[in-house]
């Protein structure tokens, strides 16, 4: 899908991108040759035919997997600069990045490993052309809270490096309640505080997420219209939803774009922002996921400005930085 120049050349802020999702099979098949890691893979082609989702969790372990190609710094170097060119491209001139630890250290790759190859690929797209980056530190539904605990702590000696604690993987089964204990020592280290609720869960964990984990922007939430009073919190309290178009339809949150809530949850006067989740995964960056739904909709021109304008609004830049993007 080719967004319209003028969609396009907007400069825009997202805010729900995985950057183990923004993997491309490319980089993949290449890492994992490097590497001497063994994929079902051996085409680009291949790699496209197999990413065909029936739910989160058919995506999830190919996800997984993908990502085990990843091994030393100059990998995690690509993998957030193949990103970042990607930022450049799509003129995403703020982004807000979810980092998932869990992900590598069972292979024994720990924080230093990664963190600088994020950092140098961050510093580079800086100096070049002036990328603003901020990291959010995800972890795992489906571990459990002890673990994800031990992870917070690990990432003491990193807390300058992230602005948020969030929550991805396996929504269901994995309540908010279960991760209570650690979004109180999160809140206690001053991260801002969000999660994924509502994509294949129901309102309840959305009400969970916002009641015992504290958090103040919701990945996802689109099942939120299921609970009217839910929906009346969400407006009052402006609470943010970082909603991912392409990704719904792929993981069939939704049967087809044409049956997607964003214009209701917009119209419920909700802060809709529009994000690509996993690009490399679910065919699309944020251009053609603002693309999508501005051409199922025939969305006003207004309406596309607000859904940017939302973006970085519900950023957790700080407010003199949110003043220059606005
Ligand atoms: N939901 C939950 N976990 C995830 C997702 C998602 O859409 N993408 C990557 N991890
Ligand atoms: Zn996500």
């Amino acid at each position: 899908i080719a967004a319209p120049d003028w969609i396009s050349s907007l400069p825009k802020a997202e805010l729900h991108i995985h950057l183990d999702g923004s993997l491309e099979a490319g980089r993949m098949l290449q890492l994992a040759q490097k590497n001497g890691v063994e994929l079902p893979y051996k085409s680009v082609e291949e790699v496209a035919q197999a990413y065909n989702f029936t739910d989160l969790q058919s995506f999830l372990d190919l996800y997984y997997m993908g990502a085990s190609v990843l091994c030393d710094e100059e990998d995690f170097y690509h993998l957030m600069m193949d990103y970042l060119l990607q930022c450049k491209a799509n003129n995403i001139v703020h982004t807000e990045i979810m980092i998932e630890p869990q992900t590598y250290l069972p292979r024994g790759i720990g924080f230093e490993v990664f963190m600088s190859g994020f950092r140098r690929a961050m510093r580079d797209a800086a100096d070049q052309w002036g990328q603003s980056v901020l990291l959010i530190l995800s972890l795992l539904k489906h571990t459990s809270e002890e673990e994800c605990i031990q992870v917070l702590e690990m990432a003491d000696a990193w807390r300058d490096d992230f602005v948020a604690l969030g929550m991805a993987s396996t929504e269901l089964g994995n309540p908010p309640e279960k991760f209570a204990r650690l979004f109180e020592l999160g809140k206690q280290r001053g991260y801002e505080l969000t999660t994924h609720a509502g994509e294949e869960g129901p309102p309840a964990f959305i009400w969970g997420s916002l009641q015992v984990m504290n958090v103040t922007r919701i990945d996802h939430g689109v099942r939120c219209l299921e609970d009217p009073t839910l929906v009346d919190y969400l407006r009052e309290h402006q609470i943010a939803l970082t909603v991912c178009p392409l990704s719904n339809i792929r993981l069939r949150v939704f049967n087809a774009m044409a049956d997607h809530n964003i214009v209701e949850l917009m119209q419920q006067g909700l802060k809709v922002t529009i994000n690509s989740d996993d690009p490399a995964y679910f065919g699309g960056y944020l251009n053609d996921n603002f693309c999508a739904v501005a051409e199922q909709f025939n969305l006003s021109q207004a309406d596309v400005l607000t859904l940017i304008k939302n973006g970085f609004e519900a950023s957790y830049l700080r407010n003199e930085r949110k003043a220059y993007f606005l």
